[in-house]
């Protein structure tokens, strides 16, 4: 019975939020709506996303919990349209919904790099044998990405260290209370004033609502299981 509440209440989240999600992230990004739709349309009628959706083949009952739901990486492609980023970095790649979005709106901008982390595929992936990390990523937009292979308490410092300032911070890798607020605590001492720092699975624990409470961001929201806070 419990289970079945939990259901109803989540769907009835998602739902909420994608009626709204245009006009809180307007808000947000102190774009008009129009602009939020311009982006969203040139994004769902490009080669690239007929491409993605070819290769995943996702079922329309699933789409809207899917990567390809417009609250997760097409997101992230929008927000890096709008705000048009130099350095994008980035933990948990998987398949690489997450890059191919973030590399496709670079791509678009003619600017900026993506910097993103994740453990080699033998130690914890879920892709099978025969996928590499990141497997999803178009080949045309690899050049602005660098794939960095290790968990991301041994990797990220010293990436941060060596790129400086940052614009995007995307969290995505593991979810547990410690590890995200490691991976906040560490990238927001690099995040430009300004800067956006995103997690995916915000209600798996309260390490974002934490975070946001106790470091004074501009301005935050949830949007469904993801979170964006304003450095
Ligand atoms: C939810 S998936 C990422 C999905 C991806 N963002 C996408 O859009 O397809 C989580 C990934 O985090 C990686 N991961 C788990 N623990 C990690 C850690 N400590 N450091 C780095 N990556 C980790 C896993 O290997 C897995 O590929």
């Amino acid at each position: 019975m419990a289970d079945i509440l939990k259901s109803i209440v989540r769907t009835a989240d998602l739902i909420k939020t994608l009626i709204f999600y245009k006009r809180s992230i307007s808000k947000l990004l102190g774009v008009p709506q129009k602009e939020i739709n311009s982006v969203y349309a040139q994004l769902y009628a490009s080669k690239f996303f007929m491409d993605i959706k070819q290769k995943v083949k996702v079922p329309l009952a699933l789409y809207y919990l899917s990567m390809l739901s417009p609250l997760r990486a097409p997101l992230l492609y929008l927000i890096c349209r709008i705000t048009k980023p130099e350095i994008v970095v980035e933990t948990g790649v998987k398949d690489g919904f997450s890059s191919s979005f973030i590399l496709f709106a670079l791509e678009m901008n003619k600017k900026g790099r993506l910097y993103s982390i994740d453990l080699p595929n033998s130690q914890g992936q879920e892709l099978g044998p025969d996928k590499d990390t990141g497997w999803l990523v178009p080949e045309e937009l690899k050049p602005r990405w660098s794939l960095i292979l290790g968990s991301s308490d041994s990797k990220l410092p010293a990436l941060l260290q060596d790129i400086g300032k940052i614009d995007i911070f995307i969290h995505d890798s593991d979810h547990s209370y410690q590890n995200m607020i490691f991976e906040f605590k560490q990238s927001w001492g690099y995040l430009k004033a300004g800067g956006y720092l995103l997690s995916d699975d915000i209600t798996d624990n309260q390490a974002f609502a934490d975070f946001v409470r106790l470091n004074g961001c501009i301005n935050s929201l949830r949007l469904f299981k993801s979170g964006i806070a304003i450095r």
